[in-house]
């Protein structure tokens, strides 16, 4: 992984590949891992930027509150660093997502598609938000175990739990290895995004929206309401997969980005809108 200065931070990130430059942006509490296999099935059709955002995997970890704004802002100095001048297609999950909206609305030009993955448009609500302030705290307390064992059940889908261990036991490794004080900033800046549905009319660049059937975090009614609202937007759904289908259905995911590359580029043979 390369290190790079950006931002009065140093963030690590996987770089690989060459093409179209594709940011891929994990979710909370994870890191770059999570994209192994879209990194490995895609570096021979574009750029692959994978990196771990500030406080997570092997980047540096800023205490108290790390918003949304400044992780989009980290992504724009990366790619900075990384001397990557082209637009990019931007692939954020779950938080990854929430990451992508102020990366749409602060720095556009830098955009050339979005792939929105089984995440939300809304604000928590005051309930949501303040569970995430306590979440933050326990965590500062008691580090993350408790985090894995609550989350790990809603990430992914029953099939997945019940017969591929290893995926849990993957993500539970990532979780418990991560640090406290990383997951209580990501946690209230997330509390703090605020409420993005009524931009999601305004987003001009091609929009790939792509859901975990069996997703209870960001249902595939909610993704169908961000794909109705995002002009041109396409929804597709991956089956046998909940929250997590990049490591859950690695194949069926990396598929259908490469399918959009291949209609974003006029390349391939990818039919369909
Ligand atoms: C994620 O996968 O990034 C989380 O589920 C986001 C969240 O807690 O809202």
């Amino acid at each position: 992984m390369k290190r790079l200065a950006v931002h009065g931070t140093v963030l690590a990130t996987v770089d690989r590949g060459s093409g179209i430059p594709l940011l891929l942006v994990h979710g909370f509490p994870l890191d770059h891992t999570m994209w192994d296999a879209q990194i490995e099935a895609l570096c021979d059709r574009c750029r692959v930027i994978a990196p771990d955002l500030r406080g997570f995997g092997q980047s540096d970890v800023t205490e108290g509150t790390v918003t949304m704004e400044q992780l989009a802002d980290d992504l724009a100095g990366l790619l900075d660093a990384l001397e990557v001048g082209e637009p990019v297609v931007l692939c954020g999950l779950s938080m990854g997502g929430y990451v992508a909206w102020p990366f749409w609305r602060r720095h556009a030009a830098r955009l050339r598609g979005l792939v929105l993955c089984d995440t939300r448009a809304a604000a928590d609500t005051p309930e949501a938000a303040a569970g995430r302030r306590e979440t933050a705290e326990r965590v500062l307390r008691e580090g993350p175990a408790a985090l894995a064992e609550s989350m790990i059940p809603r990430l992914l889908a029953p099939e997945t739990l019940q017969l591929r261990p290893e995926v849990a036991e993957r993500l539970r490794r990532v979780i418990l290895a991560s640090d406290r004080q990383g997951i209580a900033a990501a946690a209230r800046g997330m509390a703090q995004r605020p409420d993005f549905t009524p931009h999601l009319a305004e987003i001009r660049c091609p929009t790939l929206v792509l859901v975990g059937a069996q997703d209870v975090i960001s249902t595939v009614a909610e993704m169908r309401g961000i794909a109705e609202r995002i002009p041109g937007a396409r929804l597709v759904c991956i089956e046998r997969a909940g929250h997590m289908a990049p490591v859950e259905r690695p194949a069926e995911l990396s598929a259908a980005i490469r399918a959009f590359l291949d209609r974003l580029t006029g390349s391939g043979t990818a039919t369909g809108s």
